[in-house]
């Protein structure tokens, strides 16, 4: 049986939810039954973030390199967006879950966007569990969109270029109300980052596993949870310092969390 520490579970998890092609080609399926599956595995993490009140969770759904893709799958993952989302909505409202949008806006077909959006509106007053889709996303383009928006502010007049410090520019990134993430989870067993969280990863604790995002469900998940509760955070300092202390480790650019103002997104 899984024991955890719920004092030491992570306040922000992010995944990235590799393998279902894989899955559906072991079971000679079309790769697009992969991701139907995978729909149902993200229902099943969303739910248990909800019973461990983990209050966020962000999700790679379709990055910059995913437009390499054939069409057709393309095309398909985009309509298993769309029905997702807006078949999800009255369950999302009802838990009091919020989604937002990380990614560009630019390039995401019409209907899904108009989903999203929606989705995004409906849902903007919640805090129970915030739900980051990451959509169109890449990381590094994250960063220089965040370095755009900042040299607008500095030719604007509302900041100076001195201003710029690490904890400033986080704010600028889709994630900008979000702490830190934790835990990085991969399944499907690459180990790399894939332009997700570029920024954001700095102090993340890595996980990755073999098995294939549609079997990666509530034993899965707690088992990743299990890991990481048996990691050391050091954040810089040496395990004694750690360990004498009592308070848990505090990130070393924690930010006091206040949204930009007029910063011409509304992620
Ligand atoms: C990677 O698997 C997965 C994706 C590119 C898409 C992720 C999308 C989902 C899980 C669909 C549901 C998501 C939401 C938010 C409803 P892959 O196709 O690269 O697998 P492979 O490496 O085995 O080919």
């Amino acid at each position: 049986m899984v024991r955890l520490d719920p004092d030491k579970l992570p306040r922000h998890v992010a995944i990235i939810m590799d393998g279902n092609g894989r899955w559906a080609k072991a079971r000679l399926l079309n790769r697009v039954l992969g991701h139907e599956e995978g729909a149902n595995s993200v229902r099943e993490v969303v739910r248990c973030c909800m019973e461990l009140a983990i209050p966020f969770l962000t999700l790679y759904a379709f990055s910059k390199e995913n437009w390499k893709r054939p069409a057709g799958e393309i095309r398909a993952l985009w309509e298993l967006l769309r029905r997702f989302i807006q078949s999800e909505l009255p369950e999302l409202v009802a838990r009091e879950i919020r989604v937002i949008h990380l990614g560009d806006t630019e390039g995401i077909p019409h209907e899904v966007l108009q989903e999203l959006q929606t989705a995004v509106d409906a849902t903007a007053a919640f805090d129970r569990l915030t739900v980051g889709l990451a959509i169109n996303y890449g990381g590094r383009q994250e960063i220089a969109r965040a370095a755009r928006l900042f040299a607008m502010d500095v030719l604007n007049g509302k900041r100076q270029s001195a201003d710029l410090t690490p904890q400033l520019l986080s704010r600028y990134l889709f994630t900008g109300e979000f702490p830190e993430v934790d835990l990085l989870i991969r399944t499907g067993g690459e180990r790399r980052v894939s332009n997700f969280l570029l920024w954001q990863l700095a102090y993340t604790e890595l996980y990755f596993t073999n098995v294939l995002w549609p079997d990666f469900r509530e034993p899965q998940f707690l088992e990743a949870l299990t890991d990481y509760q048996q990691r050391e955070r050091r954040f810089g300092r040496t395990g004694e310092q750690v360990r004498a202390e009592t308070q848990p480790a505090k990130l070393v650019d924690e930010r006091t969390v206040e949204p930009l103002e007029n910063t011409g997104f509304t992620h």
